[in-house]
């Protein structure tokens, strides 16, 4: 994952809606162009001040737009509006929605968190809407380099001294090889994924109704990254972390180190006194964690050798891809399942009785009579999905077959991945490299669900990334 939209970063997304930036390409490049949840046509910005926006389709023909918005007063209104992004009552989304109303407008200029000192230039186009927003994947267009969390880049010292794949534009030579590299850790891991995921789901289930029995409920999240860790070991590298050095550990410490990248962005909900200079200010030093990461290093060192083979034979060296291979395997698609998994689990527990009672039944009679094959669709489920209401009808509502039959034709604006739902990552685009996995071991999330119980209760707390879900009941399936 990377971090994308008004709202987020997770690992990729805090809430799997990260502030999505780029550069604008040269000759016509100078403001690195934000975009959260929707977006774009084609920027033609000519100066850092007035970059007039081609409005409709991109037609040279129509009318060019002046960019509305202000950055104010150097170094002094960025402080005021990370403060405001941070801690004014509603938040990051208020924080775009006053803007969205006091512009009448989705694509206005504006500074972006964190800014002084940690990112050089706080100064962003911010795109809000559904149209806008593609012009984002367009890499003839923008310049996708060094900008993965947003306006700022983690300091490479928490990536061995490398700049990984996602922070490289499809334009450097790097870009192709490492993309490659990572497609094929999917690919050989494809006949694992399933049975791995159904085994080390069993097991999470497992522990959790025992806990429930025992306690009353059952905390989700812990349990839940535990199983994660181990399922991304086994599927991926074919080794079980559980069963090596890093015990139990695989959890604690990638949660620390994505800290340590994440934390100008993160709330933690510390008074803002603590916060502020802690966080958003000065970056945390990474060598207080370089021993927590040596960990991961040697884990992956150690259970990675056909991967290691295969980057070498690609001209990577076997440094390099190690630091690439934990970046993916902890960065992505852990720090996504952390936050991807428990909201699955909140919306569906929220949604209530009757569409368990559908699900379970889909479910049940899909695994009976066909199985469930990668690919197929059980149901269309976007938590992160792009809200604009001229595309969506009742844009907030989780509505569970919003994307099923007709719905389908809606999956073009399905944009969490960096692209559409309906295109492909390849190595000329940025697009998220786990698309199809992501999709797949969501569904085997819901299908484990359901095969399981008929239904479930939650309890649900905020949480700095994505929700803290507590499980308060499990109804095991009566047939
Ligand atoms: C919930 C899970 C995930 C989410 C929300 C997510 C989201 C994203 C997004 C938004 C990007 C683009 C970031 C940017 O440049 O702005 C991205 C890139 C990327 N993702 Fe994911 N991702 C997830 C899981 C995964 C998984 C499972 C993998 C790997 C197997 C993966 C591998 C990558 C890679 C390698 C890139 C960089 C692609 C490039 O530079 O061309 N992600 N992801």
């Amino acid at each position: 994952m990377a971090s994308s939209s008004l709202s987020f970063s997770s690992l990729h997304h805090l809430n799997l809606e990260t502030p999505k930036t780029f550069r604008r390409r040269r000759p016509t490049t100078v403001l690195p162009i934000i975009a959260s949840k929707d977006s774009l046509p084609p920027l033609s910005a000519t100066s850092a001040d007035i970059a007039p926006i081609v409005t409709g389709n991109s037609s040279p023909n129509l009318p060019l737009r002046m960019i509305p918005g202000s950055y104010g007063i150097p170094f002094i209104q960025p402080l005021k509006d990370r403060f405001e992004y941070f801690y004014a009552a509603g938040g990051r989304d208020e924080y775009f929605k006053s803007r969205v109303n006091k512009y009448q407008s989705t694509v206005f200029r504006a500074n972006m968190p964190p800014g002084p000192f940690i990112a050089g230039n706080p100064r962003v186009v911010v795109l809000l809407d559904a149209k806008s927003f593609p012009t984002l994947f367009d890499v003839s267009k923008v310049e996708k380099k060094d900008l993965f969390t947003g306006t700022f880049m983690p300091s490479t010292e928490l990536t061995g001294g490398h700049r990984v794949l996602s922070y490289l534009d499809p334009s450097e030579p790097k870009h192709a090889p490492l993309k490659n590299l990572v497609f094929f850790m999917l690919k050989s891991s494809r006949n694992r994924i399933l049975p791995e995921f159904e085994a080390t789901y069993d097991e999470l289930f497992n522990d959790l109704e025992l806990e429930l029995a025992q306690k009353g409920k059952a905390f989700f999240n812990d349990a839940g990254e535990q199983a994660a860790f181990r399922f991304l070991g086994r599927a991926y590298l074919s080794s079980n972390p559980e069963e090596t050095m890093i015990g139990k550990d695989g959890p604690k410490l990638i949660s620390t180190w994505v800290l340590f990248n994440l934390g100008p962005l993160l709330r933690l909900g510390l008074p803002w006194f603590v916060e502020e200079p802690l966080l958003h200010t000065f970056r945390l030093p990474p060598a207080l964690i370089k021993k927590n990461y040596q960990k991961l290093y040697d884990y992956f060192e150690s259970s990675s050798s056909p991967i290691i083979e295969e980057a070498q034979s690609l001209g990577i060296s076997k440094e390099e891809a190690i630091h690439n291979i934990l970046f993916t395997v902890c960065f992505n698609t852990f720090g996504g399942i952390k936050i991807l998994f428990p909201n699955t689990l909140k919306w569906l527990g929220r949604a209530g009785t009757s569409l368990h009672t559908q699900l379970s039944s889909e479910i049940r009679n899909a695994i009976k009579t066909h199985g469930v094959k990668e690919g197929e669709m059980l149901f269309g489920y976007q938590p992160f999905a792009t809200k604009d209401p001229k595309v969506f009808d009742r844009p907030e509502e989780f509505v569970p077959d919003r994307f099923v039959g007709d719905g389908e034709n809606l999956l073009k604006y399905v944009m969490w991945s960096n692209g559409p739902e309906t295109e492909a990552p390849t190595t000329a685009n940025k697009q998220c490299a786990g698309k199809d996995f992501v999709v797949l071991i969501t569904r085997l999330f819901v299908v484990e669900l359901f095969r399981r119980y008929d239904s479930f209760d939650i309890e649900v707390a905020a949480s700095p990334l994505g929700a803290k879900v507590t499980l308060t009941s499990l109804k095991r399936a009566r047939v």
